[in-house]
């Protein structure tokens, strides 16, 4: 397929507003908030931007110049690049990591569509045992598939739209939406009572808590929460004009998926620690569990703020998960597109169907198919384990080797200044980081990972 042909964004608007998209997710609004409670709370803040700085802008970066230079799918850019070498394995492994991904993000994702629809129908206010009603909803055999299947739907339709009319028109919409929500939001939770212990615990670092874990855990955290490590970004990147500032736009898309993620720390915790005797170290319960006690009790003069908070809180995890599973679909569509010349709209269709099919084993996994397990761990938790824990991390380490290493410096450099037009100041600390501290510390985590499991 000729460059010419190829879809592009059409702004630098859009650029940053849909890789933004892929990057905040419920890894920002779920799991971080959630990480944040179990490390100990304003201490892993802080190491979280420092990888996120450190580690995650170099590799993004790294992701956007290939996806740029070759103008094409993850798999096919690194046969672009580095021709009739194994490098190739590394687009490959990112398709596949892609796939995997998809398939189980999309099951809590269609979890945060049921608990709008709860929500919005008022059927998580009252008094209940949330634990219970979690537990029965995740476990019941046709529920939670049906809403991981009608997301993927959703998932699909933005896809099958193309480029600029799908991802772009789309991530212009709802990354605004999502913003100003979560800004709503934030205004709410600090006026709880009782909101200031919440802020206490995550402003005020206790640098005891900086334990080895913490520091793996935050590292893994910045990987996820800004998608790097499996040609998301890099498929994205293929779509950017000859204009686009790669430093810049990774600085800017770093910046709002973490401020989304300290956000969402500000709306959870004063909210959870309003309420006495619920806990900030919740786990994945936080969100799905605890939440809905706190819009609960804490609204419990006031019920219909209580309503309104609860709604446009999974409205925002709705918005923030779609984004995401957009840009995961768009990995494994533009390689089956463009590697085996189908049209897009096929390729579409044989991802969503793909997934969907994986996917409902992934939720089932949760309930009648709880006793089948690989490795000891249910089919939910081993693509988990397989995609963010084994296949992100190495994803990560090769790209910034095969940037850092392998490829032509004057690439390198021709692309992050744009043939010269931009002045990088810190072009030499950029090729250091990824030469040397970007593999050694990401080699430290996934070897620990790997030893912890
Ligand atoms: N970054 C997304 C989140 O924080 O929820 C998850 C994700 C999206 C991971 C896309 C990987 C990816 F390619």
């Amino acid at each position: 397929m000729s460059d010419k042909e190829r879809a592009n964004f059409g702004s630098k608007l859009g650029i940053i507003l849909a890789s933004a998209g892929s990057a905040v997710g419920l890894g920002n609004i779920w799991r971080f908030p959630c990480e944040v409670g179990e490390n100990g709370g304003a201490a892993f803040i802080l190491v979280y931007l420092v990888c996120v700085f450190f580690l995650g802008v170099p590799v993004m970066v790294s992701e956007f110049l290939i996806g740029r230079h070759s103008h094409a799918n993850t798999a096919t850019a690194y046969q672009i690049l580095a021709p009739r070498t194994p490098w190739k394995t590394v687009g490959l492994m990112g398709v596949f990591a892609g796939f995997l991904i998809l398939s189980y993000y999309t099951v809590v994702a269609g979890w945060t569509l049921e608990y709008m629809v709860s929500a919005t129908a008022g059927r998580l206010s009252g008094a209940k045992d949330f634990t219970r009603h979690f537990n029965e909803f995740v476990a019941n055999p046709w529920k939670p598939v049906l809403y991981m299947t009608v997301f993927m739907l959703l998932t699909h339709a933005v896809i099958v739209r193309g480029v600029k009319d799908g991802i772009e028109k789309f991530s212009k919409v709802m990354m605004p939406m999502l913003l100003l929500i979560i800004g709503i939001l934030v205004v709410c939770s600090f006026s709880m009572p009782g909101s200031s212990e919440g802020l206490r615990f995550l402003l005020k670092p206790d640098f005891s808590k900086i334990t080895a874990k913490v520091v793996l855990s935050a590292m893994g955290q910045a990987f996820f929460s800004l998608s790097l490590g499996m040609g998301c970004l890099c498929t994205y990147a293929s779509y950017f004009g000859k204009e686009a500032n790669l430093m810049k736009t990774a600085g800017s898309v770093a910046l709002i998926d973490t401020i989304v993620a300290v956000m969402s720390g500000f709306i959870i915790f004063p909210a959870v620690y309003s309420v006495p005797g619920l806990s900030p170290d919740a786990g994945p319960g936080l969100v799905f569990v605890t939440l809905p006690n706190v819009f609960n009790i804490a609204f419990g003069n006031i019920p219909w703020l209580g309503y309104l908070f609860s709604v446009m809180f999974y409205v925002l995890l709705v918005l923030a998960a779609l984004t995401s599973t957009i840009s995961l679909h768009e990995v494994a569509t533009a390689y089956i597109h463009e590697s085996y010349g189908i049209s897009r709209r096929k390729g579409a269709y044989i991802v969503t169907g793909g997934c969907i099919v994986l996917g409902a084993l992934c939720s089932l996994s949760f309930g009648v198919l709880s006793d089948f397990k690989l490795g000891g761990m249910i089919l939910f938790d081993c693509f988990d384990f397989l995609s963010a824990k084994f296949l992100m991390p190495l994803g990560g380490m090769l790209i910034s080797l095969f940037t850092g290493w392998y490829l032509d410096r004057r690439l390198v450099w021709e692309e992050v200044t744009n043939d010269g037009k931009l002045r990088i100041s810190f072009f030499r600390f950029y090729i250091f980081l990824l030469r040397y501290v970007a593999p050694l510390a990401i080699g430290v985590i996934f070897v620990n990972e790997l030893l912890r499991s």
